[in-house]
């Protein structure tokens, strides 16, 4: 049985990224395998970091990001995407530790609700959540490209 006053407690500095962790942040997401063909990583930062209502969050060890979330709010529920936790820092408290920062950016927001989606085959990252607190709602996602595209998966 695992002692939890036992359990490592991440040392991460969580702060917004900045101008020069663009490419950092973009290769732990393609370790983390979270990049998709459709989405363009560095454009998907652009859009969000620094904004009123979303930014992006990177946790340092050190010098390294260790660990990233995309928070945001669209004036009614907080939605996260991009949860990272780079592959040879996990199990450290670290994916805790930016979840905790990200729920914090929305408290001082104002927003009472955090929402997020995970695909169905990543079954690793259900368990995290749940641990977290979070749970399993019935829904059903619909979703559509503006520009008319096909649906991708
Ligand atoms: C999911 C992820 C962010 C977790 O990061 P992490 O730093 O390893 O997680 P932590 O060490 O903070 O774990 C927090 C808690 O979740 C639990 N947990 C983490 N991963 C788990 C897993 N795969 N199964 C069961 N429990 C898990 C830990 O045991 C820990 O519990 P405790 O605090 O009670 O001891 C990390 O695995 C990751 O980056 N995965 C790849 C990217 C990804 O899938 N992102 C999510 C997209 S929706």
């Amino acid at each position: 049985m695992t002692d939890s006053s036992t359990a490592p407690k991440s040392n991460l500095a969580v702060s917004a990224m900045g101008d020069a962790d663009v490419s950092a942040v973009v290769a732990l997401w393609e370790r983390c395998e979270l990049t998709r063909p459709w989405n363009d990583p560095s454009a998907d930062i652009a859009r969000a970091r620094g904004k009123a209502s979303s930014d992006i969050l990177v946790g340092r060890d050190g010098e390294t990001i260790a660990a990233t979330v995309m928070v945001g709010h669209d004036g009614h529920r907080g939605w996260v995407y991009y949860v990272a936790v780079d592959p040879d820092q996990h199990n450290r408290g670290h994916g805790r530790a930016i979840m905790a920062a990200a729920e914090d950016w929305l408290r001082e927001r104002g927003i009472e609700k955090l929402q997020l989606l995970v695909r169905a085959d990543n079954t690793r990252v259900q368990a995290f959540y749940e641990t977290l607190d979070f749970e399993e709602q019935e829904r059903i996602v619909y979703a559509k490209w503006l520009d008319g595209r096909p649906m991708t998966p």
